[in-house]
């Protein structure tokens, strides 16, 4: 597997953006994005993302100067259209617009509509939790992307439709849950497909409803399903999964799924909690950090080597891959290979 330094493989991949029309600090905030996706572990909203946005931006689906403007407005509250542009922009610049309200009144709350991909959706989570406050981000696809079964269904309903909530926690890193409602979000079963692996038992349903491990079931015609999030019950993802449509995508006016949507783009609600105008920050952070330590006290179970709270098992994965290098899927980097050659750009690995 090529192994590229992660400023390097930064530095790279923002080239690549500049040359398609990106603005030095957008093309700067999506490749942060994107790489420090990889250094997470979450390789399916990583830089394999790039060949895909490329294609948005030559079908003129995705703007790289599309940037955010204000459509209503209230003290606690904002709806802000997209014009198109990277999610990674738009979703960053709806967060910074709900901390700051939140800040002035305790709640900020924003919803976002006609912004491209999201990405990974803890990164604005992220953003209120290291600056005192309590994130809450979901995101649905505005009606496209239906590739997640409803409970008791075989055909694909909704989106993958994500939520994540972080909290600061006085330690290293904050305590950070990030999670799609289905079982795996596509691009999990899209990066076992370009390896030519099987995804888990589990995940998916083929065509016909019948449990498959076959990640080509669901690019096939008739295609497969992912499952909602719970196993046997997947009722409570499936639940879960409905009400993000409805916060993301009604509220927004991005959309909710429903049959052949025209155009859809990601719908977003971003809340920000001012955790000092409910309670001393410092006292806040103690119980975290309390609540954390207990629970990671507790016994584990066999096979298990230790508990994990959210958010830790990415801060492990980004030293590591800060130390040693994110490792680039090779057909991914033979696709950013070939893009690099059409703009004139050279990608060099370090192995
Ligand atoms: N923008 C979009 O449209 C979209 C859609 C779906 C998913 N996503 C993104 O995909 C990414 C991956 O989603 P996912 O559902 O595959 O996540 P996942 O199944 O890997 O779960 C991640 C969450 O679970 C925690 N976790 C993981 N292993 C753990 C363990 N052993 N013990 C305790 N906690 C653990 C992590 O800290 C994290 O909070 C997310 O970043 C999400 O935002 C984006």
């Amino acid at each position: 597997m090529p192994l590229v330094p992660a400023e390097q493989l930064k530095r790279l991949i923002t080239d690549i953006l500049e040359r398609v029309g990106a603005s030095p600090d957008v093309a700067g905030c999506v490749a942060d994005h994107l790489v420090e996706a990889n250094l997470a572990g979450h390789d399916s909203h990583g830089v394999m993302r790039i060949p895909q946005y490329l294609d948005a931006i030559s079908a003129g689906k995705l703007r790289p100067d599309g940037r955010m403007q204000i459509v209503a407005e209230a003290s606690a509250s904002a709806a802000v259209d997209g014009g198109r542009g990277f999610g990674q922009v738009i979703a960053r610049d709806a967060m910074l617009l709900a901390i700051k309200k939140a800040r002035a009144g305790g709640v900020g709350a924003v919803s976002v509509r006609n912004c491209s991909h999201t990405g990974r959706i803890g990164t604005y989570t992220r953003m209120a939790a290291q600056a005192g406050l309590v994130g809450i981000v979901m995101v649905n696809s505005g009606g496209g992307g239906q590739s997640v079964a409803p409970f008791g269904g075989t055909g694909r309903r909704l989106s993958t439709n994500p939520i994540s909530i972080a909290a600061p926690s006085g330690g290293p890193h904050p305590i950070l849950l990030d999670i799609a409602s289905s079982v795996a979000p596509e691009g999990k079963v899209r990066t076992l497909f370009l390896a030519g692996k099987s995804v888990p038992p589990g995940w998916m349903i083929d065509a016909r409803g019948n449990p498959t491990t076959n990640p080509a079931d669901f690019y096939a015609e008739p295609a497969g399903a992912l499952l909602p999030l719970g196993g046997a019950v997947g009722y409570k993802g499936f639940g879960l999964g409905f009400m993000i449509d409805i916060l993301a995508g009604a509220l927004s006016e991005a959309g909710c799924s429903r049959p052949n949507p025209a155009d859809p783009s990601d719908g977003m609600l971003g809340i920000a909690l001012d955790v000092q105008q409910f309670t001393p920050l410092s006292e806040f952070k103690q119980r975290v950090a309390e609540l954390a330590q207990y629970v990671k006290s507790c016994p584990t179970a066999p096979g298990f080597e230790q508990i994990y709270v959210p958010g830790e098992i990415e801060a492990r994965e980004r030293e590591r891959h800060l130390r040693d290098g994110v490792s680039v899927d090779p057909t991914v980097w033979e696709q950013i290979e070939q893009a690099c050659s059409r703009l004139g750009i050279r990608a060099e690995t370090s192995t």
